[in-house]
């Protein structure tokens, strides 16, 4: 998908959501055989949040949908669309947005979920991007969030030592028609369903009536991961006319420290224009792209007028990126 250059729907605000409780790669090492050392040699990580009681991926969902709209200013009634992308939802249906919303009270608009695990938070951005464009609502929310712990098995040390819980949120207005060049510049998204088998959770209501567990092929995840991510990133950089060195920022999906060095190496691009929380976070999966570019833009490195590049890959697969004029 792609918008052909024409500027598209413009960030108004973001927002973040993180469980209380913080994980360490050392309290892991108590229950499964791993190690600090492995872990954040291979990966980056040095810690994950997990949901305790009562943390949901809605109450997630729902905490930094509130913490976006006070940055944009903006009243929750002002909102017709909810999309909330995500893997872990509190019910099979209905969808997790529609718990959002009802939080948030402004009923009556558009609100539903969308299923394309890590790329999630890019397939629900340019879907609402879209809406927008067709004139469907004047302002979204477009939520990532997750709460993988409670997909894990927790005897698995290949998968569980890998990811987290937590959310971000997006506050995204429709064009305004100024053609200043600020908004959604240009998004491409990917799926190929061949690759099913190397990532993807073992149930679901249709073929076992169970949750299931996340399963991965972790290196094969990785090779395809660093090809995919950089073929997707020039091709949006083809179509909006962008040269790699003009990029501001980039935020991927924090998978593996590993993936973003290589992505960054393979494209010509300066590490330090990487935002990276995988350290912090692990992998949230829908909810890790929403986050880094909500903490990189509280902690001030991200500005308005920076040239941001979003990107993500994972299970089906699913991949994209997205170039955006903050
Ligand atoms: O979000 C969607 C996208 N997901 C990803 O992009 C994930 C992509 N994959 C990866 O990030 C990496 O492949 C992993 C982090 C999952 C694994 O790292 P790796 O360097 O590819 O390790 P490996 O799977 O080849 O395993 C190396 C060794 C194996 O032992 P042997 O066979 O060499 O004796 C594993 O059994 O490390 C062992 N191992 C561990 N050791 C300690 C695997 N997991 C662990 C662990 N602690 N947690």
């Amino acid at each position: 998908m792609t918008q052909g250059g024409v500027t598209g729907s413009r960030v108004l605000g973001t927002g973040s959501a993180l469980p209380r409780r913080v994980v360490t790669n050392a309290e892991l090492a108590q229950t499964v055989d791993t190690s600090d050392e492995w872990i954040v040699a291979r990966t980056g990580i040095r810690q994950r949040h997990i949901a305790g009681e009562g943390e949901t991926t809605a109450s997630l969902a729902t905490a930094a949908a509130r913490a976006a709209l006070e940055d944009a200013g903006i009243e929750a009634s002002s909102i017709g669309l909810i999309v909330l992308a995500t893997a872990t939802p509190d019910n099979t249906f209905p969808a997790t947005a529609t718990k959002v919303q009802a939080a948030l009270g402004c009923q009556g608009g558009i609100a539903f979920d969308v299923a394309a695990v890590c790329s999630g938070f890019l397939y629900a951005l340019a879907t609402a991007d879209s809406l927008l464009r067709t004139g469907m609502a004047k302002r979204a929310l477009v939520i990532g969030a997750e709460t993988f712990s409670r997909i894990l098995d927790w005897e698995d040390r290949t998968t569980c030592v890998l990811f987290g819980d937590g959310a971000g949120a997006v506050v995204l207005e429709a064009p305004s028609g100024a053609n200043d060049g600020v908004g959604i510049l240009g998004t491409k998204l990917h799926a190929d369903g061949d690759q099913h088998d190397l990532l993807y959770v073992d149930g679901g209501p249709s073929s076992t009536q169970t949750v299931g567990h996340v399963r991965m092929r972790g290196p094969e995840v990785f090779r395809h991961a660093v090809v995919n991510l950089a073929d997707v990133l020039k091709e949006v950089l083809e179509d909006t006319g962008v040269s790699v060195a003009e990029i501001d920022w980039v935020v991927p999906h924090q998978a593996n420290a590993r993936i973003l060095d290589a992505t960054a190496r393979k494209l010509g691009l300066a590490p330090e224009k990487v935002v990276v929380t995988v350290d912090r976070h692990a992998n949230t999966s829908a909810a890790s792209v929403p986050l880094a570019l909500d903490l990189a833009r509280r902690d001030g490195r991200i500005k308005q007028g920076d040239l941001v590049m979003l990107e993500a890959m994972g299970g089906g697969f699913t991949w994209g990126a997205s170039l955006i004029r903050m």
